[in-house]
């Protein structure tokens, strides 16, 4: 970010800081499996987002989060990643629990929304990786497809909703735990399907 996005957007800016780390491991331990080389590969990195995806659909349906998030069901990619899997002839198995909203305090909840929403970013730069697989937003990759309004003005939306915020020093502390839990589950998530 550049220093004006952290004067506007100190929060999003720890965000990122706090989390830099654990995105990187993330992103190379999925490109050291080569998601784009081959449409098994790519299925098994489907089916690694379908398990993220659908865990935090609680998330996604949070009338307390709506509340602050007003797009928030529309965000939800769970149906199209389905859709990409049975586009590719792959069923969409989720772990059997879904995260347990009633656990996480809202502060908590906006951290793990940070994480799914930010995905959405790197989601742009593998759309064109996929294109040389022949999947595209019609057919098997339709979850990195961008919002019909585009991707920018979604996230700056949600980049000021969480600015928005009123959070006490404590919630503060929430929100960032939620998003390094978030990235954490995300690591076990992928050992489910790479392990
Ligand atoms: C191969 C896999 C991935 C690659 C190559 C990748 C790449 C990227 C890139 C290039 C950005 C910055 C885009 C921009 O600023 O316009 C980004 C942002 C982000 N990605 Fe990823 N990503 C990957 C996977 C993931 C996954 C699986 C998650 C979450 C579980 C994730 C979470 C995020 C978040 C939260 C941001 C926003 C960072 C911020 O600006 O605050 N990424 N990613």
């Amino acid at each position: 970010m550049s220093s004006i996005a952290q004067v506007n957007f100190p929060r999003m800016s720890q965000l990122k800081r706090t989390t830099a780390e654990v995105h990187d491991n993330l992103d190379n331990k999925i490109m050291a499996q080569s998601p784009f080389a081959s449409k098994e590969n790519h299925g098994d990195f489907l089916r690694f987002q379908y398990l993220l995806l659908n865990h935090v659909v609680p998330i996604y349906n949070s009338q307390q989060l709506t509340a602050f998030f007003d797009d928030l069901a529309s965000r939800n990619r769970c149906d199209a990643i389905a859709l990409d899997l049975q586009d590719l002839g792959m069923k969409a198995e989720g772990l059997a629990e879904q995260i347990k909203i009633e656990d996480l305090t809202l502060a908590q909840a906006v951290g793990w929304l940070y994480v799914i929403e930010g995905s959405k970013l790197g989601a742009a730069m593998l759309a064109k990786e996929v294109t040389q697989l022949g999947l595209d937003a019609d057919f098997g990759a339709r979850f990195l497809a961008g919002p019909g309004n585009g991707r920018g003005s979604q996230w700056r939306e949600f980049m000021q909703a969480v600015e928005a915020l009123q959070l006490n020093a404590d919630e503060e502390l929430e929100l960032y735990q939620g998003a390094k839990d978030a990235f954490a589950v995300a690591h076990q998530l992928l050992d489910v399907i790479y392990q």
